[in-house]
């Protein structure tokens, strides 16, 4: 029997407001009224209710006064008050996260991300970022293994995993991100590359672990280049990822963890691509830095 407490589900309203836990559980009184107060669903036995996530990576983009207006005008519209089956998530560059924080802090459903995390606390590291100092900006959500960390920065699945692990260990929800290049696809490589990706960036977790993750497949010829993948092709890949979270953990967990697909996501496509079984939401660069486009994403279904 696990018992639940206070700091529990603050971590959970921190970072979207679910709590998973594989076993039977006991709240402490504290507990469960904080429960109630920050809005945290409790998801046990490995119920498969999983929420729509849909995150903008601003990538390298937007200075601290763009930013505050961009982030201000997607809050006065978010209104996720009534609608309870997903969550909002702006990744602004580091240097803005402190301004975008104050200007969403209370918006329910929309939270913060980084699009990076290094994997020491502190120290000798010039020019990174640790998780203390993200958590201090207020971000629940964090970026991981993004395709362009890969190919200019010399990101690997070994580093991929010990940031994962640091995002875990300081209850920062990671979103990992997986995906084929062009190459790999045309030569019939694209699931032996995810899966070894996926296996990579999850090795050594526990299943606890695995079902706080976000997978967010994004195949490199569809990012930015206006060729998004077809709901057909990218379907079949989520299902093949969540075939894989089975093998490694176990069937309950891979139907909890949120798969989301990011590629040239628009208006225009997002409502075929989530209609699709095991597309759980978006991870948008492009039409995330137009408050008018990402709030059509957040409510594609309107
Ligand atoms: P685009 O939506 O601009 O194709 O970018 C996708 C992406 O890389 C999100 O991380």
């Amino acid at each position: 029997m696990k018992l639940i407490q206070y700091a529990d589900i603050l971590s959970a309203s921190r970072s979207g407001g679910k709590l998973f836990t594989d076993e039977k559980y006991v709240l402490t009184p504290l507990a469960k009224e904080a429960l109630k107060r920050h809005n945290v669903e409790i998801l046990s036995g490995g119920s498969s209710m999983r929420k729509i996530i849909i995150a903008g990576n601003w990538k390298m983009n937007m200075a601290n006064d763009e930013a505050i207006l961009l982030s201000k005008a997607v809050a006065a519209g978010v209104g996720m008050g009534e609608v309870k089956d997903r969550i909002a998530v702006m990744c602004p560059p580091f240097t803005a996260l402190s301004s975008v924080a104050a200007g969403i802090s209370g918006i329910k459903g929309l939270y913060l991300g980084a699009q990076n995390i290094f994997y020491e606390d502190k120290g000798a590291y010039t020019g990174e970022i640790s998780a203390d100092m993200l958590l201090s900006c207020g971000c629940s959500f964090c970026i991981i293994g993004h395709s362009e960390r890969r190919k200019y920065f010399g990101e690997t699945d070994e580093t991929v995993n010990k940031r994962v692990k640091k995002a875990l260990e300081k209850s920062l929800t990671p979103i990992i991100c997986v995906g084929e290049t062009l190459e790999e696809r045309e030569s019939s490589r694209e699931l032996r590359v995810v899966k070894k990706q996926i296996a990579g960036a999850l090795s050594g977790l526990s299943k606890n672990d695995i079902m706080k993750v976000v997978i967010a497949y994004e195949p490199v010829w569809a990012i930015g280049t206006g060729k998004t993948a077809s709901p057909e092709q990218a379907q079949s890949m989520h299902a093949y990822i969540r075939e894989q979270l089975a093998a490694i953990a176990d069937g309950d967990v891979s139907q909890s963890v949120s798969i989301l697909y990011g590629g040239s996501m628009t208006p225009a496509n997002v409502k075929g691509l989530l209609e699709c079984a095991d597309i759980d939401g978006g991870l948008i660069g492009g039409a995330s830095l137009k408050a008018e486009d990402f709030l059509k994403l957040v409510h594609f279904d309107d």
